[in-house]
């Protein structure tokens, strides 16, 4: 599972870590519950009906499926399953009884998408094996994902005995087991890194299993403050050297000097910047969870985008 502040990538990187993780022979499954096509529209395919579809070979050889879950059909699913319901659950369908259960019962919705999700996960060929070999979940925000995950455990302790309470325990053990993971994607900002802090926190209240953290859109450190400093005493080499390269002469009037200054103080901004990152990198530390670093794509979040950030995945030896 991806969880993260909104807007810090989550999208972009389940999709990144489902091309990483499809190896030789392997199959991922990507999957998002929120209804929005975000997988359609960063793998440039039509928008993803309620059926799994291959939509990408990863670098590593290995094929990626994607899944748009529908709440809706998810509930169909569900009735059909564990009460036959093939024509009646359209009747229910008519008579709005999917509108109740997945708008006026919101728990009911959460306990459908885990659940289509924990089918996918434990589904066998005929052989035996693994259908997928690990599925990615393009997941809610931070501040919902506790809640959208604990909420089968809820669902269990209402429905004390029956098929409802038998599949929301099925669901939460499968959440709760080891093979998973909530991944939570930061930025190196104040507010990305509070949440991811305070959400880490949650979810380990819950008894939930967290992951590893993907410290997005990094950018290179070029200067630290030392090395600020070091400049300012040496403005009139810097002026000289700006002058040898041609800089700074051309303007009439212009001089290699008055570059120095508005040079000096973006090198100052940026001296600050790294600092902060350097305080919010030691604050994801406390964290105690492995950390990888996604550099920020000079041309954004694109598909080559993403397949680049699927090779750095694979370097830094991708989470599972
Ligand atoms: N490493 C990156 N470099 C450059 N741009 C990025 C990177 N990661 C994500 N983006 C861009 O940032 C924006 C937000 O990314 P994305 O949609 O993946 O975030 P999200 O957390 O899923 O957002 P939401 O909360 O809306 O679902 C997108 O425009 C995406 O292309
Ligand atoms: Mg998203």
């Amino acid at each position: 599972m991806v969880t993260g502040k909104g807007g810090t990538g989550k999208t972009t990187v389940a999709a990144a870590l489902a091309l990483a993780l499809a190896e030789e022979g392997k199959r991922t499954l990507l999957v998002e519950v929120e209804g929005r096509q975000g997988i359609a529209q960063l793998f440039e395919t039509e928008a993803l009906p309620y059926e799994e579809r291959k939509i990408a070979v990863g670098p590593g050889g290995g094929e990626v499926y994607a899944l748009a879950i529908d709440a809706e059909k998810a509930l169909l699913d569900y009735l059909q399953m564990f009460y036959k319901l093939g024509g009646a659950g359209r009747a229910l369908k008519k008579m709005g009884a999917i509108d109740f259960a997945t708008t006026i019962a919101p728990g009911v919705r959460d306990v459908l998408l885990t659940g289509k999700v924990c089918e996918a996960v434990r589904r066998r060929t005929r052989s035996g094996a693994f259908v997928y070999d690990a599925v990615v979940m393009d997941a809610p925000p931070t501040g919902r994902i506790t809640r959208f995950l604990a909420v089968n455990d809820q669902v269990a302790g209402l429905a004390r005995v029956g098929p409802i309470h038998n599949q929301a325990q099925a669901v939460m053990r499968v959440i709760k087991s080891p093979e998973t993971a909530v991944h939570l994607v930061s930025l190196l900002e104040e507010m990305p890194v509070q949440e991811t802090v305070d959400g880490v926190a949650e979810l380990r209240a819950a008894d939930l299993p967290v992951g590893c953290v993907f410290v997005n859109m990094t950018r290179p450190a070029l200067l630290d403050r030392e090395s600020v400093l070091a400049a300012e005493e040496s403005r009139t080499e810097i002026a000289k050297a700006l002058s040898r390269a041609g800089l700074g002469g051309a303007r009439r009037g212009g001089k290699a000097e008055q570059l120095v200054d508005p040079l000096l103080r973006q090198a100052h901004e940026h001296a600050e910047r790294v600092a902060l990152e350097g305080e919010l990198r030691a604050e994801l530390a406390e964290l105690d969870l492995p950390t990888y670093e996604l550099e920020l794509l000079p041309e954004g979040a694109d598909l080559p985008g993403v397949y680049r950030l699927a090779g750095e995945l694979r370097e830094q030896g991708v989470p599972k």
